[in-house]
């Protein structure tokens, strides 16, 4: 398939106004891209272990200066190379406004309790399938899966579902975070923020 014809003009305004705090940044684009995008709090998370790197979506669940969260299942791939090396890349694309975010940074697992809180707020039949699911391992038949999904809910029906062991919440520091705006001509506008070892962030201005 030939995509050299593909053109996409991107446009967008100045963003040399963005806070100085990068969290107020993210808070300022992630807000707005929830007016204007279908799934806004989707992001494509990198983990890697030393043979391997992997991405996948997750939808982050909280935003706050101590960094990003999403739940996942920890006996997952994402789980195992996060167990093993404690660091992550995210990006998020709202293509309607032209914007791109990239963070990086230590990742840490949330409290059990932060866990439980979550898995319980979550609707009873999302429960009821993350309890079935062995996320990414191999699976015998997805019509094995709707019966054992069937036969959970009715066991379930008038029990709280249990969360399973491994089913948990991860944060993302926000060590480096790039605010990327599509411009006219290419000319796009890249704002990069560091954290130093002082806990406060430089700011660098990036050609595009
Ligand atoms: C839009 C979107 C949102 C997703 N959100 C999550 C999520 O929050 N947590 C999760 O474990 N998987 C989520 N997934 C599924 C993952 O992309 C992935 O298939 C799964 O977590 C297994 O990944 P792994 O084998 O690399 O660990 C989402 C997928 C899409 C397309």
């Amino acid at each position: 398939m030939d995509l050299h014809s593909v053109r996409m003009e991107y446009t967008g305004d100045d963003i040399a106004s963005l806070p100085r705090e990068p969290f107020r940044a993210f808070e300022i684009w992630l807000s707005e891209a929830m007016k204007t995008e279908d799934d806004a709090t989707a992001f494509a998370l990198a983990t890697h272990t030393s043979d391997r790197v992997s991405v996948r979506m997750v939808l982050a669940k909280d935003l706050s200066a101590d960094g990003i969260t999403f739940y996942t299942n920890g006996d997952s791939i994402k789980g195992e190379q996060l167990n093993a090396t404690h660091i992550a890349a995210g990006v998020f694309f709202w293509p309607k406004l032209h914007r791109q975010l990239r963070f990086e940074g230590a990742v840490t697992l949330l409290s059990i309790d932060d866990a439980e809180e979550y898995f319980a707020s979550r609707p009873h039949d999302s429960r009821v399938a993350s309890y079935i699911s062995a996320q990414s391992r191999p699976v015998e038949s997805y019509q094995k899966l709707h019966t054992d999904f069937e036969n959970a809910k009715r066991v379930l029906e008038l029990l709280p579902v249990p969360r399973p062991p491994k089913w948990q919440g991860y944060r993302i520091a926000l060590e480096r975070i790039e605010f990327w705006q599509g411009q006219p001509n290419r000319l796009h506008q890249r704002l990069f923020y560091a954290r130093e070892k002082n806990g406060e962030y430089s700011r660098t201005w990036l050609q595009p």
